[in-house]
């Protein structure tokens, strides 16, 4: 019996590591992706071997190419934000996770995959919708869900029965609860678990607070093809190379910080910090390029369905197809989205001061006030208003009648 585990190196999937070795007696495979967290992916390696995986079970990927031009940018072409705000980098990131743990677990024979994920979030959702789409009779383990230990203080003895390193900072209370990529950090519970109690400085990861940036706006120039970014002044870079600039552009001048209390899909309230410098940064460019580029109705219909995008991704359903039909419209709409915007990076602001595109149709002739070269005549509006107004003058007689 084998089992596919998303091993982060951490206390928590060592610990369900050494429980599914006792309690299920399986052999255990563990996948770790770099995605962009930080820290040195390798050191998972050196930890699954003291926990006794042999070395052709463990597989580590760097994933951050992947990750950046086949989820990021893809979910950034619908300027994707759940709620109105989230931009979410967590929610992306499970769909990869669950592919590669799914093509690991055919390529090594393995019947069943296992995640980190809590029973209370979104997360368990993602990761486990990912492997039913691409494998439908694989097997789940969901060991928060399952194990019998019932708190902090029964893990640990559990770890330290079993070896397993605990870092100084993990011995006391449990400290908030991170996930970080490329794309995002996000910070939930412990200290953050009152809505109405502002985030401690130590939560953040990736940006200053923008009254600690500096005083002095960063310009920059994006350029875009077809809808996804591909350069910053001028220099050509890959999805992942140019996210991690745009993160630290982005971070540096305090942007991309937000404070959200959002609806998980089971049904409870929740609190996160999110940190998306370079995620903001973008989205902001995007609806530069695209307002000079994109018509008004294709703008428009974008605009509708992107809250129903936002929430597929949210809920899990990136592999679904009504997620795959939406991203077809979408995708589209993109093929004149390329040109180059220019934006103001200042003390938590990403301005779009500029922008310019081969396929404008912002028309200077047509829009000034001045006197323009183009056949637009003025007296053609009046006809317009009245034939828009014909249901409205019909329907102020009607409620004067109502009146009496
Ligand atoms: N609430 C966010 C989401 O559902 C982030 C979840 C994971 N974050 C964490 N700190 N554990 O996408
Ligand atoms: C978890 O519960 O594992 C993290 C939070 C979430 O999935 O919403």
């Amino acid at each position: 019996k084998k089992i596919v585990l998303a091993y982060s190196g951490g206390l928590d999937t060592s610990i369900m590591l050494k429980w599914l070795q006792t309690e299920y007696g399986a052999e255990v495979v563990t996948f770790t992706a770099d995605l962009g967290q930080g820290g040195e992916v390798e050191e998972a390696r050196h930890k699954a071997e003291l926990l006794g995986i042999k070395p052709e079970n463990i597989f580590i990927e760097d994933l951050r190419e992947e990750f950046v031009r086949d989820f990021v940018f893809p979910m950034f072409r619908a300027n994707a934000l759940y709620e109105g705000q989230y931009l979410l980098g967590t929610s992306i990131a499970r769909p990869l996770i669950s592919k590669w743990q799914v093509d690991i677990a055919e390529k090594v024979g393995a019947d069943a995959v296992c995640h980190g994920a809590t029973g209370k979030g979104n997360d368990q959702v993602r990761f486990e919708l990912g492997y039913y789409a691409l494998k439908p009779d694989i097997k789940v383990i969901a060991p928060w869900r399952d194990w019998e230990f019932a708190s902090r203080t029964d893990l640990l003895a559990f770890a330290e029965a079993n070896q397993i390193p605990i870092a100084k900072d993990k011995r006391g209370e449990a400290p908030f609860s991170i996930d970080a990529n490329l794309l995002h950090s996000s910070s939930e519970g412990r200290v953050l678990e009152d809505p109405d109690v502002d985030a401690p400085d130590y939560v953040f990861q990736r940006t200053v607070s923008p009254e600690d940036a500096p005083d002095t706006p960063t310009v920059i120039k994006i350029g875009f093809e077809a809808g996804d970014p591909v350069s910053i002044d001028g220099e050509t870079m890959s999805p992942a190379t140019l996210l991690a600039k745009l993160n630290e552009l982005g971070g540096s001048n305090g942007i991309g910080r937000l404070d959200l209390v959002e609806n998980r899909q089971v049904g409870m309230k929740s609190r996160g910090i999110y940190e998306t410098p370079g995620g903001t940064v973008l989205l902001a460019a995007r609806r530069g390029i695209e307002s000079i580029t994109l018509d008004a109705g294709a703008m428009h219909l974008k605009d509708e369905l992107m809250p129903r995008y936002a929430k597929l991704v949210y809920d899990g359903f990136w592999f679904a197809p009504e997620r795959e039909m939406l991203q077809a419209a979408i995708d589209a709409s993109q093929s004149a989205v390329t040109g180059e915007v220019t934006i103001k990076l200042y003390k938590g602001n990403a301005t779009v001061i500029g922008r310019k595109s081969p396929y404008s149709l912002y028309d200077e002739d047509l829009v000034t006030f001045e006197e323009g070269e183009s056949d637009y005549d003025q007296k053609d509006a009046e006809g317009f208003i009245k034939l828009r107004a014909l249901r409205l003058r019909t329907l102020a007689q009607q409620r004067a009648k109502l009146k009496g």
